[in-house]
C-alpha cells in the first residue's frame, strides 16, 4: 500500500535516476508506481529535446511510455541497453532484491540482464536488513504448476497462487502464472536462487541477485545513494 509519504519517496528516487540519463541511450523501463513516476518525469525531458530510446518491461509500461512521447524500441533492435531504471519490492544493502510484486519479473530480469546498468528507485520501506517478507513471486508455465508447488512446498515457501482481477488466475505478459512464496527470512539469496533456478517449470523468480548497480532509496525529502563495492 503507497502512503501520500512514500509516493512522494518514490518521486523524489525517480526524479534522482534522471541524473543517471544520457543523451543517446537506450534505456530500459521498469514496471510498477515507482517506474511509472521515472516514465513520466522522463517524457517532461524528452518533450524538452532529450533523445533516448526505451525498451519497456511490461505491456502496461509500454502504455506509460507511449503517453510519455518515448520513442520505443526492442530488444530485436536494441540487444544491448544502456541503463534501466526499475522498482523493487524489496533491497538489502549487497543490492540484492525481490521483484516481481506486478507480475512483471520474467521480462524485468530479461531486461536487467540486457543492461550495462541497473538503478534501483524505490520508497524507504524497500530497504531491508534481510530480504523475504515480502512473499517472493515465481513465474511458473501453467502446465507445470502443481509440480512446482510441491517442490516449492518441499523448501518452505508456502506457495500461494496469485490471482487476477476476474477470480482466476493472474495472468503475465508472456502468459504464465505467479506462485508468491512467503519465505518470510531469505538468509542465502544466492543459494535460493539456484535452487529455484533448478526447478522444471519455474520460467523465473523475482530474486535478482548480481543485477542492481545503484540503489535510490528516497527516504523523507532526501534519497540515499547504495552502490555495489566493488572490493
Ligand atoms: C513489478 C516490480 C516493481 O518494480 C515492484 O513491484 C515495485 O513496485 P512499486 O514501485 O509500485 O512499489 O517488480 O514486477
Amino acid at each position: 500500500v503507497t502512503s501520500p509519504d512514500n509516493d512522494r519517496e518514490k518521486f523524489l528516487a525517480a526524479q534522482k535516476s534522471l541524473e543517471y540519463v544520457r543523451d543517446g541511450m537506450v534505456l530500459g523501463l521498469g514496471s510498477g508506481s515507482t517506474a511509472r513516476h521515472f516514465v513520466e518525469l522522463l517524457g517532461q525531458r524528452i518533450s524538452a529535446g532529450l533523445k533516448v530510446k526505451c525498451v519497456p518491461s511490461s505491456e502496461t509500461t509500454r502504455g506509460w511510455a507511449e503517453e510519455a512521447g518515448a520513442t520505443l524500441t526492442s530488444l530485436d533492435d536494441s540487444p544491448w541497453i544502456d541503463l534501466t531504471i526499475d522498482g523493487a519490492d524489496e533491497a538489502d544493502a549487497q543490492l540484492n532484491l525481490i521483484k516481481g510484486g506486478g507480475g512483471a519479473l520474467l521480462r524485468e530480469k530479461i531486461v536487467a540482464a540486457a543492461s550495462e546498468r541497473l538503478v534501483i528507485i524505490a520508497d524507504s520501506t524497500k530497504l531491508v536488513a534481510q530480504l523475504g517478507k515480502f512473499p517472493l513471486p515465481i513465474e511458473v508455465i501453467p502446465f507445470a504448476q502443481r509440480p512446482v508447488l510441491q517442490h516449492l512446498q518441499a523448501l518452505h515457501g508456502s506457495p500461494q497462487l496469485r490471482l487476477g482481477e476476474d477470480g482466476g488466475p493472474f495472468v503475465t505478459d508472456e502468459g504464465n502464472h505467479i506462485l508468491d512464496c512467503a519465505f518470510d527470512q531469505i538468509a542465502d539469496p544466492p543459494s535460493l536462487a539456484a535452487s529455484l533456478s533448478n526447478i522444471p517449470g519455474i520460467v523465473e523468480h523475482g530474486l535478482f541477485v548480481g543485477y542492481a548497480d545503484v540503489l535510490l532509496i528516497g527516504r523523507g525529502e532526501q534519497v540515499d545513494v547504495i552502490e555495489v563495492n566493488e572490493d
